[in-house]
């Protein structure tokens, strides 16, 4: 191990560094499946980036190099059993067996280039800097992303990468209809739509609905302005949306019970996939007994409002899988980034099985009356 990490900041000293990969986990760490670990300089001084790969999300979190050092002696030979260091001069490899005996060994180096260590390198995004509608949006300016619009740009590049995964599922490719209900400024429906026409050489159909006027307007000018004539917003009520054609329907951010009427107008239209990033949760806050079996902890107000988020998306996707789709719900970029960060993907199943629906929705029922809510919004939208 001291070999090991003795070679690790050797290489950090003379600028060898490339990564170092923490795998082979131990059945105790779960679903933490490995670690990878970069140099990154902030504020010039070397910390080291660890992303750790769960099953279903990546959690990214930068260390000081003392601290980073520390992290890889805990984790090696307990959480991991092999650590790999990869510089230009020379591969290392350290392994440990069952018995937690060790076996380093050296070989010649696999990459021969230094990566880039600056903290917010361009990581092959899907969507590149100099995107014209990222200016045309205020996000860039002259091809290079805004010091204050480096998180949104992230976000969208995440979710881009997230409906670009669930997008091979979808049947319908050619004359995809998409809709984004809530699409606010409308930074995620141009980067779809960017991603989508330069991918697969077609326009896709994409209709923001968005309350507020102002916002849609500007839309329709820059999309106007771009040349992009299939991709238009419209101002209204998203409950008032009565066009069942969507084969796609994303609500990112879409405050409180907008989330439950996309949703349902997903599941009604009979989506192919659906998307969405839930917001506030107030619904079902005001309708959760106090007195139920957890009020002695929930004494305190975050703890509260922590209760009623995850009542509200639970239910939610227990109904989603009631009505015949595939759900899973993860945390989609690091919380660094921003605290809204939960996501709720469904992609239809080819039935829906009556049998799996009736014990589901006994489910729902169970819960509601364990926490004593009278209904849940989506519940009651999928009712009539
Ligand atoms: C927090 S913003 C999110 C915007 C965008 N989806 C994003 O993630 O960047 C939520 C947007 O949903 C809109 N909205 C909320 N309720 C709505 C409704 N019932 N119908 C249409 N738009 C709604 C709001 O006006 C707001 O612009």
């Amino acid at each position: 191990m001291e070999e090991f990490i003795a070679a690790i900041q050797e290489s950090i000293e003379n600028n060898w560094f490339v990564k170092i990969t923490l795998s082979k986990s131990s059945p105790k760490s779960a679903d933490l499946r490995n670690i990878y670990v970069r140099r990154v300089d902030l504020k010039g001084l070397v910390h080291l980036s660890f992303t750790y790969h769960y099953n279903n999300k990546d959690i990214v979190k930068n260390y000081k190099l003392d601290n980073a050092i520390d992290k890889i002696h805990q984790y090696l030979g307990k959480d991991f059993l092999v650590g790999t260091l990869l510089t230009t001069e020379q591969d290392v490899v350290l392994q440990f067996n069952k018995k937690r005996k060790t076996r380093i060994q050296y070989r010649k180096p696999s990459v021969r280039n230094v990566p880039d260590t600056s903290h917010n390198k361009n990581k092959n995004y899907l969507i590149e800097e100099n995107c014209l509608f990222l200016d045309k949006l205020g996000i860039a300016s002259d091809g290079k992303v805004l010091k204050s619009h480096q998180d949104k740009y992230r976000q969208i590049n995440k979710y881009i990468e997230i409906i670009e995964g669930l997008l091979s599922q979808v049947t319908t490719i050619d004359n995809l209809k998409i809709i984004d209900m809530g699409s606010g400024k409308g930074y995620l429906t141009f980067a779809l739509y960017e991603y989508l026409s330069k991918k697969h050489k077609k326009n896709p159909n994409i209709v923001g609905i968005e309350l507020r006027e102002h916002l849609t307007d500007f839309c329709n000018k820059q999309a106007k302005d771009l040349g992009w004539n299939t991709l238009s917003f419209e101002a209204k009520d998203i409950i008032n949306y009565d066009n069942n054609e969507i084969h796609v329907l994303i609500a990112l951010h879409a405050c409180d019970i907008a989330t439950d009427i996309a949703i349902a107008k997903g599941i009604q239209a009979n989506a192919e996939i659906i998307i969405t990033a839930p917001c506030c949760h107030k619904q079902i806050r005001k309708e959760i007994k106090k007195d139920n079996m957890l009020k002695s902890i929930l004494k305190n107000g975050i703890l509260e409002e922590r209760q009623a988020e995850i009542i509200t998306d639970g239910i939610r996707a227990l109904l989603l899988e009631a009505y015949g789709y595939k759900t899973k719900v993860f945390e989609f970029i690091s919380l660094e980034h921003t605290a809204k960060n939960l996501m709720i993907t469904a992609v239809k199943n080819k039935n829906t099985d009556a049998v799996i629906q009736k014990r589901l929705l006994k489910e729902v029922q169970n819960l509601k009356e364990r926490f004593g809510i009278g209904e849940h919004y989506l519940e009651r939208l999928l009712k009539t």
